[in-house]
This record gives C-alpha cells, structure tokens and sequence, in this order.
C-alpha cells in the first residue's frame, strides 16, 4: 500500500495541531516528524515532548525520522513519546544493528535511513532484521531541496535486493518529493513517500495531499 507521508518539518509550528488535521482530512494514514540535532545535520529541530504533544493530537502513525548522533541515547525516548516507527542514520551509529535491536524492544518499528551518496550495499546483512528502510533523496537537514536523481536507481537496487531475499520491508523516501515527480518514484519502487514542503507549503494541504494520493494510486496501477 503506498503512503504519502506528510513530513511537518514544513508545518506551522505554531499551529501544528491544525496542520496536522488538515492531512488528517486529506487522508494521511502517517505522519512524518524530523528530529535534528545540530551535529549529524547543520539544523535543530524537535525533541521528545513535541513527539508526545502530536501523539495526544493525533491517532496518525507517527514515523519519526532520527538525524542525530549516537541515537542509540535517544530512540527509547521518542519510543515511549509515541513514535509508532523510529528510523536511524546507518552513518550515525557504530552500534546499528543494536539500535535497531533497541527500538524494537521499546515497541516501536524500526527502520534505517541512508543519506544519498551511502550505497545500498551496506544494508546487506541488516535488511533481515529492519522493518523498513528510508533512502534519502536530499542532504539531510532541510526542507524545500530538489530530488537527487540517482536515489532513483538506489530504490531499484533496493527494491531487487528486497525481492531476492524475498523481504516485505517498506521503502521508504524523503526529500523533494512533489506533484510532478512523485509518479516516477512510486514506479521506481517506493512505499512510503515523505513529502513536506510540497504539502505544507501549498494553497490547500488537505487538496494537494488528496491530489498526491490520487497520482501514486494511478502510478501503482492499484486500485485501493
Ligand atoms: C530533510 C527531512 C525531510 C524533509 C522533506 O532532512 O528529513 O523529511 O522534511 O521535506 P521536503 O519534502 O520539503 O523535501
Ligand atoms: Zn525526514
């Protein structure tokens, strides 16, 4: 089933709550929340109890996307906040298949990220034991990029790498995702496609969100 994944990165965040229902109308089944620190990423954004604020306002699957050192510190946290899945940069633990180890023992999915130029390769052994993968198809740490395309052939190489080990993990994708590209990354393989700027940024986020959730199903050839 393919989602379009709401990143609220882009979001008001001084009416998140209200942002948040608009995708809620538009028909988000999850949501997206960046959590930077200002070390792994050139930016800083959210912590723990913003994760348990949006978790008292909202019944989304909340997929929090770690862009932070050593998050082996921090990923029960967000866990026990209400994070429905937690996601870790392989470039940012020495320790991944614990963390990976860790976040599903708290209760959480857990899933792990590689920035654009990491080869997916490295996923080779930890692939068995993720529940989803996220490419990412900007440099980590803001909003409003452009899609770099050679992640494109990344989630094919992943997507045939899923196949051979005859693995049902989602694919996910973050990064300069929007209207006009969003058909080719669905056929490319993705499940799960985080788009904020492209959202939250436009006249109606609940419309283009509908609009968005409209081309993946054509693109996918599935009717749902
Ligand atoms: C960037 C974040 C992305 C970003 C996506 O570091 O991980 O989730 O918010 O925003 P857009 O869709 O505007 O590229
Ligand atoms: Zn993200």
């Amino acid at each position: 089933m393919i989602e379009i994944v709401p990143s609220i990165l882009s979001a008001d965040f001084a009416r998140l709550a209200d942002d948040i229902a608009r995708v809620e109308r538009g028909g988000a089944k999850m949501l997206h929340l960046d959590v930077m620190d200002g070390h792994f990423v050139p930016n800083l954004t959210i912590g723990p109890p913003v994760v348990e604020s949006v978790r008292k306002a909202t019944k989304l699957h909340l997929d929090v996307h770690l862009m932070i050192e050593n998050p082996e510190r921090f990923v029960t946290a967000f866990v026990q906040a209400g994070a429905n899945s937690v996601s870790v940069h392989y470039e940012a633990t020495r320790h991944l298949d614990g963390v990976l180890g860790m976040i599903r023992k708290a209760g959480a999915m857990a899933g792990v990220v590689l920035n654009p130029a990491t080869p997916v390769a490295v996923l080779e052994e930890v692939v068995e034991v993720a529940d989803y993968v996220l490419l990412m198809s900007v440099n980590p740490g803001f909003g409003g990029q452009k899609l770099i395309p050679y992640v494109l052939q990344k989630v094919r190489r992943l997507a045939a790498l899923r196949r051979e080990k005859r693995l049902a993990l989602p694919i996910e994708i973050d990064g300069g995702v929007h209207k006009e590209n969003l058909a080719e990354v669905v056929r490319a393989g993705c499940d799960w496609i985080v788009t904020g700027s492209a959202i939250f940024h436009s006249a109606d986020p609940e419309a283009t969100l509908r609009e968005m959730r409209e081309i993946a199903v054509q693109a996918a050839g599935v009717v749902c």
